[in-house]
């Protein structure tokens, strides 16, 4: 087989990228380890920035979000009773919209279906070749049957676990990561969501966070041990700690109700460079990760899928190599300062095991110079709106 690109990983980054270059007449094959039952079963963050709304209406794939997502204007942080909320509409006239990546993910292989793309599942052995060469070639195996596609261009899409990123050799390769010494405990529930805006609570049990994915369905989380397990949740234990770390007049109108999902997932802060070396480029997870607390995830994906489809398309169009080449540089200078935030909201957010009592003074002075400083909250609106591309 031959196409111009293969994307290794058919998750949003990867799907995301392929309806684009179907968009600029790009022709491209994704190879997805999993089934697609598996990747849609995933629940993810639900936060998008207008970047990636942009983006899913250039790939045309936004009708449905625009009919149910809805817009948030800002949010609420807390510290123990005390809250105060931060416009993003007063200070960047930018909402964020609260769609489920799994539903973009979702949206975005119904319209590789309808566009005929072409997506191989249940890929085994997926394997990189000669990505220095001007002709590079992907092995892999599918149904037991061996299988090349030769191609111009490898996209490595497949999160922190795929084979992409250490396809690059060991010594081209810098990598930079922080583990946190805690993790989210989350909770769906088909319950209304305690407020209108994302509660952020910072309390001296440790950092929680009431989400949503619609006006009937509720995300929370609670920070937890590493070694937490969620067999050690019950419903009615995860409730009242979640009632003990938000405010008490969220606490006593929070309807709670049974979990239909309840998970707990790992923080860590990870980068790596370059993102591209020959011709293969990095994408989303494959490069770089970000604790959940600043909801970058997707969106630092979705301007790394904006970078890349662009210089891809430039490429095909005109022969202009200078998007190619700069892609790593390009992608990276965001991807540092989403993951500089995400690691700040988190620093300023959990209880951390080794913290001082200067420590905690030190936390709570940053979070009562952001509730009583117009700039500080200014800064915390573009970060988290999302900064441009
Ligand atoms: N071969 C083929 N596919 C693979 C391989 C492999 N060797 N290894 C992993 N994959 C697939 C995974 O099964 C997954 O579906 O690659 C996909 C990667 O998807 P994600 O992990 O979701 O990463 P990405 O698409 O970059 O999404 C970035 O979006 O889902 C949100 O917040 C989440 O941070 C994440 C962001
Ligand atoms: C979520 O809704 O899952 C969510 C929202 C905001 C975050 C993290 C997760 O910062």
């Amino acid at each position: 087989m031959k196409t111009q690109v293969v994307i290794i990983g058919g998750g949003p980054s990867g799907l995301l990228l392929s309806q684009l270059l179907d968009k600029n007449g790009i022709d491209s094959i994704v190879l997805e380890r999993r089934t697609k039952a598996h990747v849609l079963g995933r629940i993810r963050a639900g936060i998008l920035e207008v970047g990636l709304v942009n983006l899913l209406r250039e790939a045309g794939v936004a009708d449905r979000l625009d009919r149910e997502a809805f817009l948030h204007e800002g949010t609420i942080l807390s510290f123990e009773d005390m809250q105060f909320g931060i416009s993003f509409k007063e200070h960047t006239d930018t909402p964020v919209t609260v769609y489920g990546q799994t539903e973009v993910t979702r949206d975005l292989y119904a319209a590789r279906a309808a566009a005929g793309g072409k997506i191989e599942f249940t890929t085994e052995n997926v394997t990189l070749h000669d990505a220095r060469s001007d002709a590079p070639y992907v092995t892999y195996t599918v149904d037991g049957e061996d299988r090349r596609i030769d191609c111009d261009f490898i996209a490595g899409c497949d999160g922190f676990h795929g084979v992409s990123r250490t396809s690059i050799p060991e010594d081209v390769r810098r990598e930079y990561e922080k583990i946190y010494p805690f993790g989210w405990l989350g909770i769906l529930s088909e319950t209304p969501p305690v407020s209108d805006e994302l509660i952020y609570a910072c309390s001296s049990r440790g950092f929680a966070l009431c989400s949503m994915r619609n006006a009937h369905l509720s995300r929370y989380y609670i920070q937890c041990d590493l070694d937490d397990q969620v067999e050690n949740w019950s419903d009615d234990a995860f409730w009242s700690e979640l009632k003990r770390r938000i405010p008490r007049e969220a606490a006593d109108r929070l309807l709670t109700g049974p979990s239909i999902e309840k998970s707990i997932a790992p923080l860590r802060s990870f980068v790596c460079e370059p993102m591209q070396w020959g011709r293969l480029f990095l994408c989303g997870d494959a490069a770089h990760i970000v604790p959940p607390t600043g909801a970058k995830g997707l969106n630092t994906a979705a301007s790394d899928v904006h970078y890349l489809h662009r210089a891809l398309t430039a490429y095909y169009r005109s022969g202009d190599e200078t998007g190619l080449a700069g892609y790593s540089e390009k992608a990276l200078a965001r991807v540092w300062k989403a993951e500089r935030f995400s690691w700040w909201m988190t620093s300023l957010l959990h209880r951390f095991p080794d913290q001082t009592p200067f420590d905690l003074k030190m936390q709570q002075a940053e979070i009562e110079f952001l509730r009583s400083n117009r700039e500080a909250q200014s800064v915390l609106a573009q970060n988290y709106v999302g900064l441009p591309y």
